[in-house]
């Protein structure tokens, strides 16, 4: 069992720290570098584990990738260019990859192989080869095509209208991805607003993209041309630390260069409603992702209610948002959030089993979980079952508790935070 020691009961946290590139963002930074003509240069991109698995595959399909620590050059071969890949492409933990590639596969006139690792295996998948289907590719895998392996013949593609039936980035971005490729108009329509990188990005790349309320449509067959992207940090990652601030007695931090877009900011509206000092300034909104510096202090919160829209606009916040609740006033409520059960891994029960095991009073619901604030956390073994969120909560509850606190599987982070722990670090001293 690999374990790592966390720091714990910590008098305060004071610093600065610039925050690393979005991990949505670097993915289709790659991604439309490579299906647009031309030479793409990033910049701040992500060096976690997940963007990494992004470049090989691309690498594996023919494009010229060459990765300096977080500046990236692609010589991007537009969808004509891929080739077939003679080995399986491999997304490791990302969910991110295997379904936004999976639009781009459809569309080509090869076979491809998808496989990931023991979480990806057990996530599904029908939700994206169902309409990729009906837009005409040849997509098969386990289980009738609802888990990995998958496997692609791609082809001729007519575009389609499609109501996603659950609130997905990554299933919207797919359908749009095959839909750039296809004959005719694709039309996704969604339940919720979701994030909307991909529909940016597109515009970023020279392509048009039509958004009308919940729905959004592209023309096939439009070129995309290469351009520079500037990734902004990842308020996913920014979370842990607004949390940490917000938490740890005494504490004053700011976060640098945090990526702003409001489909992502559900965080901020959140923690300002449960009473959080947080401070946004040098707001950069003309930004093609708008851009922002954040300063949060120690706080006095209190418990609410956080369900409806507000959801996708904060689903990979909520495992740390659970741990911000433990040390409100009264209760917090989460629902309408099943999608938790089909993360990394099912983030209702790890959030709520690992957080009890610390002394948090806190009950899993069949859309979410209710946390009855305020706790002392004590301390124990605790684990990320291989979710870096779920990790980098815990690393973070670690701070507020009074006994030692022993993390299993701290290696998950790397996922999305590479540097966290010495990010960590240089707020303690
Ligand atoms: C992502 C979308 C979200 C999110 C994931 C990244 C994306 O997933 O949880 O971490 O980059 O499009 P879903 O779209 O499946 O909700």
């Amino acid at each position: 069992m690999n374990t790592t020691s966390l720091t714990v009961h910590v008098n305060r946290l004071t610093g600065e720290i610039h925050i690393p590139g979005d991990k949505s963002i670097s993915h289709r930074s790659i991604m439309f570098g490579a299906i647009a003509e031309g030479t793409t240069t990033i910049t701040n991109f992500l060096t976690g584990d997940d963007c990494l698995s992004t470049i090989s595959c691309f690498q594996k399909l023919g494009v010229e990738i060459i990765q300096d620590h977080e500046k990236v050059t692609i010589h991007g071969t537009g969808f004509e260019g891929l080739q077939e890949p003679s080995e399986i492409l491999d997304v490791g933990n990302s969910g991110t990859t295997i379904r936004l590639m999976m639009g781009i596969l459809a569309g080509r006139p090869f076979f491809s192989t998808l496989i990931g690792d023991d979480s990806i295996a057990k996530r599904p998948m029908t939700r994206v080869t169902k309409p990729l289907k009906a837009l005409g590719a040849g997509i098969d895998g386990r289980s009738g095509g609802e888990y990995t392996p998958i496997s692609i013949r791609g082809g001729s593609l007519k575009g389609i209208e499609y109501q996603v039936p659950v609130a997905s980035a990554q299933v919207k971005s797919a359908i749009l991805l095959a839909g750039l490729q296809a004959g005719g108009t694709t039309k996704v329509i969604e339940t919720a607003k979701t994030r909307d990188h991909t529909e940016r990005m597109i515009q970023h790349f020279g392509g048009a993209v039509e958004v009308d309320g919940l729905s959004v449509s592209v023309q096939g067959g439009q070129q995309l041309k290469a351009a520079d992207v500037h990734v902004p940090g990842d308020i996913s990652s920014a979370a842990f630390f607004l949390v940490a601030g917000a938490i740890v007695p005494n504490s004053e931090i700011i976060l640098r260069n945090v990526g702003l877009n409001p489909s992502r900011t559900g965080i901020i509206d959140v923690m300002k409603e449960m009473g959080a000092d947080l401070e946004i300034f040098n707001e950069d909104l003309a930004a093609f992702e708008p851009v922002g510096d954040m300063r949060i202090k120690t706080s006095s919160l209190k418990g609410m209610t956080i369900g409806g829209d507000l959801i996708p606009r904060l689903i990979d916040e909520i495992p740390v948002i659970a741990l911000l609740a433990t040390q409100a006033e009264g209760v917090t409520v989460i629902k309408d959030a099943e999608e938790l059960k089909v993360k990394e891994t099912n983030r209702i029960d790890t959030v709520v089993h690992e957080l009890a095991k610390l002394g948090a009073r806190i009950e899993a619901t069949n859309d979410g979980m209710i946390i009855h604030g305020r706790t002392n956390l004590s301390g124990g073994i605790v684990d990320s079952y291989g979710d870096h969120r779920i990790g980098m909560m815990l690393a973070i509850a670690a701070l507020i508790c009074e006994k030692e606190v022993n993390l299993v599987d701290a290696g998950a982070i790397s996922v999305s935070y590479p540097n966290f722990f010495s990010h960590l670090e240089n707020l303690l001293s």
